[in-house]
């Protein structure tokens, strides 16, 4: 059940089975040469998708816009300052809280939103005096041993770490009609601290840290997509009964 294609008396009405919602949350930067910009987006919307299928959810719009400033280098990526994000994530959780939510399940795509988005759950918990539970619990799609099991099985040290194969492969699922076959070059990124923008392209300048990304493809993403989904609904409704 998607929030946006919902009436406000079917939210009303699903109050009084749950009070539990999931929130999709991303990015929009760069994704190496041939991954797409909306990746880290694209890959939690598939999975709440898949999830959706299998239990009855709520899913809210997603949230495509996250902390990005060390992508700002190349064309397209855009960021949200860490301070506006948490501020978004503040005023999304506080709208649906008012209405009688009491459990936000963000579903994230993205490394660099983890510390903006659980900063602001610190400051929502300090803040909330409603007398009613206020719970949010960040899942980092990619962080879990089924992922990350079949990733080191199919693609060994070559996952890397951004522009990842498997997040590739699972963008590619969502979107077959998107795909490039670009020539990638070397095979392997190459890995290094980083600090700034300028230091990143420097550094990876085709914007891959680590990564085979040409691995990736629409069956394997599927498959990383199932996975995800299984274990997230899993977490999700444990997640529920936290009182
Ligand atoms: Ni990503």
């Amino acid at each position: 059940m998607q929030l946006a294609l919902s009436t406000w008396q079917n939210i009303e009405q699903y109050l009084q089975t749950s009070t539990g919602i999931v929130i999709p949350i991303g990015s929009t930067e760069q994704h190496g040469p041939n991954g797409l910009i909306g990746t880290d987006t694209i890959c939690p919307l598939a999975i709440c998708k898949e999830m959706e299928q299998a239990g009855p959810i709520l899913i809210a719009p997603a949230i495509a816009y996250g902390m990005s400033a060390h992508h700002m280098a190349f064309p397209g990526s855009i960021t949200l300052k860490a301070s506006t994000l948490m501020r978004v994530v503040d005023d999304v959780v506080t709208s649906l809280h008012r209405h009688g939510f009491t459990h936000f399940y963000f579903i994230n795509g993205h490394g660099g939103n983890i510390a903006p988005v659980t900063s602001a759950f610190s400051e929502l918990y300090a803040a909330n005096h409603s007398g009613r539970p206020l719970r949010c619990k960040l899942a980092n799609w990619w962080r879990n041993d089924a992922i990350t099991t079949l990733a080191a099985e199919l693609y060994g040290d070559a996952e890397g770490y951004h522009a990842t194969v498997s997040e590739v492969a699972l963008s590619f699922f969502a979107h077959p009609e998107a795909v490039q076959q670009v020539p990638v070059s070397p095979a392997v990124a190459p890995t290094a601290e980083f600090y700034d923008a300028a230091d990143f392209r420097r550094k990876f300048p085709d914007g891959r840290i680590g990564s085979s990304p040409q691995l990736a493809t629409p069956e394997a993403g599927q498959q990383f997509c199932q996975l995800a989904a299984t274990a997230l609904l899993a977490d999700y409704q444990s997640f529920l009964h936290d009182a």
